[in-house]
């Protein structure tokens, strides 16, 4: 069996999920197991069933093309925007901004986000309307969640028409409805891509366009990405390994299934995966009562090797823990300091980069050694292509340990019916 890959946008090694004594086996039937998974996932992509996996394609390129074009005109004539969406039309579009513009200076154009619809972000986001000229981008493909409608009735009062955009479905939703009555900008989700599969749609792309990042890149990973997946043999696919092995192991009963990203730009990406894992896997198995799926967790090097590791290492043994790393070039060196510290010199000539790997690396060390199951993506550098084509893979993955787990990876009853409890009781008298 083949447990490493060096991907042009990633390497990944599940090695140590595999060589633990009393850890997990293949399975006798694993062959028609992970065949037959694929051919399910793939049978629904082709019937259009699954969105996500064709949205890459080049056929697509004149919505994407619409995305650029509007976020390009809006750039020449607003300075900054406040982004209001939640779950799924925010984890996404949040964490690659994170990762692709850091640190946005003055003169750039300024994307601010509210998902919790609490006081502290909705003052913030209205003490900042005023200092430029703003967009308001309102995401939700439904059309109908609570916070976001929330957020957007309170400070719909400080657009004027040509400064709203809306991303939502094509056809229906509130949201839609308006967009049409009140002559908004408007962007569509495709309808068969759900909330948390939907960063490279219109959800993320465009937010992430209005900033200069160059969407049409990570498009072009993702389709790499894609194509790779399609074309390789079934029995040598990384995203079935990957989620076969994840799959395996929380039958096993580790089921918390830490993604230790090492940079903290990485750490939003990290919350994605874990929307991504946990709503579309926790459910009921299709056709049964029976409740499956795992518990996703993420983390932060090194911050919490400080504060969860002896946990990982000692506790009980019920997690696996990924570790996601990138090289960085433009990390600084420690450097000398300004006193004298011999005992510590070996910093000095390391880069912060340099840093953090080695500590990512001692700590899978360590959890080896103590039979902790690890695994490990590295990214060459954080580039569109690579993180285009991270996203697809997870999606691929997550879809297709749907297959292995028996329910269906895109719907959310779970999240549906608390929006619907919610709605009761904000309609009941009080
Ligand atoms: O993945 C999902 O479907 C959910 O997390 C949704 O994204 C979230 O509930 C927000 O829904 P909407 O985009 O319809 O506002």
């Amino acid at each position: 069996m083949k447990t490493q890959w060096n991907l042009k946008p990633f390497s990944l090694d599940l090695g140590h999920l595999w060589d633990i004594t009393s850890g997990i086996q293949l399975e006798k039937d694993h062959t028609a197991k992970l065949t037959q998974a694929w051919d399910q996932f793939f049978h629904k992509s082709k019937t259009n069933q699954i969105g996500f996996f064709n949205w890459p394609l080049p056929e697509n390129s004149s919505q994407i093309e619409e995305i650029e074009g509007l976020a390009r005109k809006l750039r020449q004539r607003f300075q900054a925007a406040i982004c209001m969406g939640i779950g799924g039309s925010y984890l996404g579009p949040i964490a690659l901004q994170e990762i692709l513009n850091p640190l946005p200076s003055n003169q750039d154009f300024k994307v601010q986000w509210i998902s919790n619809a609490d006081s502290a972000p909705i003052s913030r986001a209205k003490n900042s309307i005023h200092t430029k000229k703003c967009l308001a981008v309102v995401i939700s493909k439904s059309g109908g969640t609570t916070e976001t409608l929330a957020a957007w009735f309170h400070l719909s009062h400080h657009f004027s028409k040509d400064s709203i955009v809306v991303i939502t479905d094509p056809k229906q939703g509130e949201l839609r409805r308006l967009s049409q009555a009140e002559g908004w900008h408007s962007l569509p989700v495709p309808p068969t891509v759900g909330g948390r599969f939907s960063v490279l749609t219109a959800v993320g792309l465009f937010p992430l366009a209005l900033q200069g990042i160059a969407v049409r890149e990570l498009i072009e990973g993702a389709n790499y990405m894609r194509e790779l997946l399609t074309d390789c043999p079934t029995l040598e696919n990384p995203a079935l390994w990957y989620a076969y092995s994840k799959f395996l192991w929380d039958k096993q009963g580790h089921s918390i299934q830490y993604l230790m990203a090492y940079d903290s730009r990485m750490k939003l990406l990290s919350d994605w995966y874990v929307q991504l894992w946990a709503e579309s896997l926790g459910k009921k198995e299709l056709g049964s009562k029976v409740s499956v799926g795992p518990n996703p967790v993420s983390a932060l090097g090194t911050s919490d090797q400080h504060s969860l590791l002896q946990l990982f290492k000692e506790g009980p043994r019920q997690r696996i823990v990924g570790f996601l790393t990138a090289e960085d070039p433009e990390s600084p060196q420690v450097g000398t300091p300004t006193f004298s510290s011999p005992d510590f010199d070996y910093l000095t000539h390391r880069t912060f980069s340099e840093l953090n790997l080695l500590a990512s690396q001692a700590t899978e060390e360590s959890l080896h050694r103590g039979e902790v199951p690890t695994y490990r993506f590295s990214l060459p550098q954080l580039s569109p292509f690579n993180l285009g084509a991270f996203i697809f893979f997870q999606e691929t993955a997550c879809a297709l340990a749907g297959e292995l787990y028996r329910v269906n990876a895109f719907d959310q009853p779970g999240v549906e019916e608390t929006k619907k409890i919610l709605k009761g009781k904000l309609t009941a008298k009080p």
